[in-house]
């Protein structure tokens, strides 16, 4: 079949193509009902089907024969290790953790928070998790105790499965003071922490509330699958939101793996026994769908990497890696080649390894931009395939259909929309708009199996935020548009998301923490253009009268603010005083307006402006950033 064919059958007749996606994992129990709408517009997929996830991973395939095969090769240039487990392995390992955390008390539904490094013991954890039918809840590591404190109070989790630290490069994060700060800050108070001891920092004393994950081990014993409802949760992933508090998309099980192997097959063109690596972290929906739960369910071998790609020891690491473990498919984001490109222009630390397993490198999390796309083209001699996705879909929207059949590239644009995501370009009213104009990216409703089923404990806000503002449709967010081929180009969030370095961030959550400086009456923070990290923020902050702080001392402690209150990934890039913040009559503060000041485009003054010295001074101010 063409991507045509196929694309057109995926949405004219959605039940016929997933009952054929569906057809291809080992059900529990098959569902016969494949897409229900009772549920309201926002349709549910496979209501009746029974399923164990993690039986997919692992059981499944160590029926299918493929005990002996690798499932996991864990490599860390930061410990100098690198450790391989057999399909056989791993699912003991799964089995018995399993069985230790439930003659510890964790049953099905119980929630779970995994704040862990990328180590092999997260993926075991998240995989007996699945087995139980209990619901993960893995925290990114990167985040400071109070991102970690409002994740605990909002998911309630029974256990914390944590490690003594995380590894940086050279330095050792202590996730201990994190994970003892963010209990001091949270209402909620778990039964018990599980620590992994790392050699790396030993467990000088254990509080209360917390044990050893050795001495939960020693009561372990191996323990079957939990057959599961296909829409009972598998995780809950918090990702930021348009309000300070994060929130959290819940996915199922049955969809989930459903659309997981049908885009290995569709999109990454990957068989059973390849080696599939996304350089990505575990905390990220990459790394669940791409480091854990695709390769297992597909029956290939993951690789979990834990170092980054300059620095561990250097930007030849990725080819390094690619070389060794023989990778077929590659995914990481832009940001992460752009820093290689950075320290290896020539990209000559290539030549030093033999990369011709590698079929096709993948780049998502921000759009790919032109001068990277061709670097890494012309270096690699490799399709390098930009796909637009998102937390809440689990899996790619829009993509170049690779295992379909491959379409010509256009720098820019993830190319075509992944068969199931009907996605159109609206304006304000929902009136479609025509090719090359900008409007927002919206899909079609019934989404595909996969995306997220709703927000944690908080249905209303998942209504307001995806479904309310264009009946009939979900809301992604991004600003777009289609060219008169169907191609899609992403061109940035419409709201105050931002992307640093792959990591997805609100300013609306900085300005709040800015605004609570005691010397701030008011602020205005936007993401401007980095050529590293994608993005940056930028703070704007009126003082409250009599305040005499200087803007450099400002910065220095909304710097340790920022890293103390969202985590050391939302560095700020500079921080300036000024007397007005640009706004409308109305109140409204310009942050278009500002956005475009600091990047140094053109942009119209808006006839509602309040002031147009604001504008000259937020020119001035922002002026100065570069020369500092
Ligand atoms: N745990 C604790 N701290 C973390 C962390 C983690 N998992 N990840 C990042 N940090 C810290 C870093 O140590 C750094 O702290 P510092 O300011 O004290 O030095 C800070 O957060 C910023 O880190 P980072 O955003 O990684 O910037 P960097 O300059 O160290 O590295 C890149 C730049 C591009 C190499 C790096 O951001 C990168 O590899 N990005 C790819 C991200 C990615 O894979 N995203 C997934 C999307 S698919
Ligand atoms: P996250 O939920 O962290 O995966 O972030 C999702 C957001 O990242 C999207 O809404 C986009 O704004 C951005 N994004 C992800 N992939 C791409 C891409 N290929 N091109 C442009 N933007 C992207």
């Amino acid at each position: 079949m063409t991507y045509k064919e196929e694309y057109s059958s995926s949405i004219s007749n959605p039940k016929t193509y997933w009952k054929n996606q569906a057809d291809k994992i080992n059900w529990i129990k098959k569902p016969e009902s494949i897409l229900s709408e009772s549920s309201g517009e926002y349709s549910q997929w496979y209501t009746d089907g029974i399923i164990n996830t993690c039986d997919l991973c692992l059981d499944q395939q160590v029926k299918e024969g493929r005990g002996d095969q690798i499932a996991l090769i864990y490599d860390s240039p930061v410990t100098q290790t690198i450790k391989k487990l057999t399909y056989k392995e791993l699912l003991d390992q799964v089995s018995f953790f399993a069985g230790a955390l439930k003659n510890i008390g964790l049953n099905k539904g119980d929630l779970v928070i995994i704040y862990m490094p990328m180590i092999p013991e997260t993926m075991v954890a998240m995989l007996a998790c699945a087995r139980l039918g209990a619901v993960h809840s893995v925290v990114f590591g990167g985040f400071a105790a109070t991102e970690l404190a409002s994740r605990i109070d909002d998911a309630k989790p029974k256990f914390i499965l944590t490690a003594t630290c995380g590894i940086e490069g050279k330095k050792i994060i202590d996730y201990m003071h994190i994970i003892n700060e963010a209990l001091e800050k949270s209402n909620h108070q778990p039964e018990q922490s599980i620590i992994f001891e790392r050699d790396q920092l030993k467990l000088n004393n254990i509080g209360p509330r917390q044990i050893k994950w050795i001495d939960v081990l020693n009561q372990g014993e191996n323990v079957p699958c939990t057959p599961l409802s296909s829409n009972d949760p598998l995780y809950i992933l918090y990702t930021s939101g348009t309000t300070g508090k994060p929130k959290g998309v819940v996915r199922d099980n049955g969809g989930h793996a459903v659309a997981l192997k049908f885009s290995m097959e569709k999109i990454y063109n990957i068989k059973a026994g390849e080696v599939f690596w996304a350089a990505s972290d575990v905390g990220w929906v990459v790394g669940h769908s791409y480091i854990v739960y695709a390769p297992l369910i597909m029956g290939c071998t993951t690789i979990l990497f834990e170092g980054k790609p300059i620095g561990t020891p250097d930007a030849g690491t990725f080819w390094r890696i690619i070389a060794e473990h023989k990778v077929n498919i590659f995914f990481t984001a832009p940001t992460a080649f752009r820093a290689i490109k950075k320290e290896d222009p020539q990209g000559s630390l290539k030549e030093n390894y033999d990369c011709s397993s590698l079929r096709a490198i993948y780049l998502a999390g921000e759009r790919t931009d032109p001068a990277t796309y061709t670097w890494l083209n012309e270096l690699s001699k490799l399709p390098v395939v930009d796909h637009w996705w998102q937390t809440e879909s689990g899996y790619p929207m829009i993509a170049n259909p690779y295992g379909i059949e491959p379409q010509p590239f256009k720098a820019g644009s993830a190319s075509l929309p992944v068969p199931g995501f009907d996605i159109q370009i609206l304006d304000e009213d929902g009136v479609e708009k025509k090719p090359n104009e900008q409007g927002a990216v919206v899909i079609r409703l019934p989404l595909p199996p996969g995306c997220l089923l709703t927000i944690h404990n908080n249905p209303e806000y998942f209504n307001k935020c995806y479904l309310e503002k264009y009946p009939g449709y979900y809301l992604s967010g991004d600003g777009g548009y289609k060219d008169e081929d169907g191609y899609i180009f992403i061109m940035g969030r419409m709201d105050d998301i931002i992307n640093i370095a792959g990591h997805r961030l609100s300013t609306g959550e900085m300005e709040e923490i800015v605004a609570s400086h005691p010397a701030v009456a008011e602020c205005a923070v936007v993401g401007t253009k980095c050529e590293l990290k994608g993005e940056v923020p930028i703070v704007l902050a009126v003082l409250k009268n009599g305040q005499e702080i200087t803007q450099s001392d400002l910065s220095k402690e909304l710097k340790i603010k920022i890293r103390e209150g969202i985590g050391p990934i939302a560095t700020i890039k500079s921080v300036s005083i000024v007397n007005q913040l640009p706004k409308t009559r109305s109140g409204k503060i310009l942050r278009n307006v500002i956005r475009s000041i600091a990047n140094k485009e053109k942009f119209k003054i808006p006839p509602t402006i309040l002031d147009s010295a604001a504008i000259e001074e937020a020119e001035v101010a922002l002026s100065l950033i570069d020369e500092k």
